[in-house]
């Protein structure tokens, strides 16, 4: 387990501060959607990238808390904003604002993003101290599913036997269920094995936390996600699960002795842990916001039109229990500008 700081800071986020942060991080992700959006297509991955950072960064600091980023861009030495440690927010020396720690993820599929393929996203997740593992940059495995299912499943149990259990939970076929897997030579196995049980199967490119997100809401006609993606993006996915009340079963994957290494340093003693949604997002008070970039199952991507720009975002909080679709249309106030419904 990592040092994690259970007893939140007497000034750290609460209900009411859940309440009122939740709009100023959809403007967040929103402004990094919108520069981002703006190079789809490009092909340059780099850049898509690092205009959602720059835009998310700048958002930040207008945001009145005593932020510190403790899932970014990496460590300091390699990422110049957003790193690991990081304090962001207006007046961040101001003890009476909340003490907060967020989990960003930019841009959820940088390649998606710079080929216009669907499901980009922006994404952050933030709670009181202590409200989020501090997970290390490295692969973890992953079984996400939606509220129905979370009973009865078992990372380590075969592949088939999941697949039955999901199916129970929601009363229908194997062959009814559409299992989610990123599309790597690391996952042949995985792919032929829910393909032996008949379960339907698909493919992504890239983005296993938005696909999380599918999976935990009815009527995506996604009802699991299964394989190996990113640590960070699987602590994100939790915060999701804390506020869809789905789950995440998940275990770090060290394969190398000097992975090893750090990940004792960070004070996590038990390193094949099974964790559970709870375990990677502890938090109270969570808040939770992503707006789409290309359009994807459940959030549209950025629209450019004459007068304006058009977003759409999912912005949750766990303990006061909200789960907002936003539809933002960010006029450009000219002369005449006209709102479409
Ligand atoms: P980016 O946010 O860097 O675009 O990563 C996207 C992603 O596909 C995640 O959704 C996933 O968890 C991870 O990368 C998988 O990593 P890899 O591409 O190394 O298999």
């Amino acid at each position: 387990m990592a040092q994690l700081q259970s007893v939140p800071a007497p000034n750290g986020l609460t209900q009411q501060m859940e309440f009122e942060l939740a709009l100023e991080f959809t403007r967040i992700v929103e402004e990094a959607a919108i520069e981002s959006a703006k190079t789809m297509g490009m092909g340059d991955r780099p850049r898509s990238d690092q205009v959602a950072t720059e835009a998310m960064r700048r958002a930040m600091d207008s945001v009145p808390m005593r932020g510190t980023i403790v899932i970014g861009e990496g460590e300091r030495d390699k990422a110049p904003m957003l790193y690991i440690g990081e304090k962001v927010g207006a007046k961040a020396d101001n003890l009476a604002l909340p003490e907060v720690d967020i989990a960003v993820d930019p841009l959820e599929g940088t390649n998606l993003c710079a080929t216009g393929a669907a499901n980009a996203i922006t994404v952050l997740a933030a709670s009181e101290r202590g409200g989020l593992l501090h997970a290390p940059d490295c692969y973890m495995e992953k079984l996400v599913v939606g509220p129905s299912c979370k009973d009865g499943i078992d990372l380590d149990a075969p592949v088939k036997y999941n697949l039955k259990m999901i199916a129970k939970s929601l009363s229908r076929d194997v062959k009814d269920l559409v299992i989610i897997v990123l599309d790597r030579p690391r996952h042949e196995k995985l792919i032929n094995d829910i393909r032996a049980a008949g379960a339907r199967i698909k493919l992504i490119g890239d983005g296993d936390l938005s696909a999380g997100i599918a999976a935990a809401v009815l009527g995506t006609g996604v009802h699991a996600v299964m394989g190996t993606g990113g640590a960070p993006e699987g602590v994100i996915t939790a915060a999701a699960m804390r506020c869809l009340n789905g789950e995440i079963l998940a275990r770090l994957v060290i394969d190398r002795p000097e992975l090893e290494e750090r990940v004792t340093k960070m004070g996590i003693k038990d390193t094949k842990k099974i964790y559970r949604a709870e375990d990677l997002a502890p938090g109270e008070n969570i808040v939770f916001a992503a707006t789409g970039v290309t359009d994807g199952s459940l959030l549209r991507g950025v629209r450019f039109f004459g007068d304006g720009i058009r977003t759409q975002s999912l912005v949750m909080t766990r303990s006061t229990g909200k789960v907002r679709f936003i539809d933002s249309i960010h006029v450009h106030q000219g002369p005449e500008f006209k709102v479409r419904f």
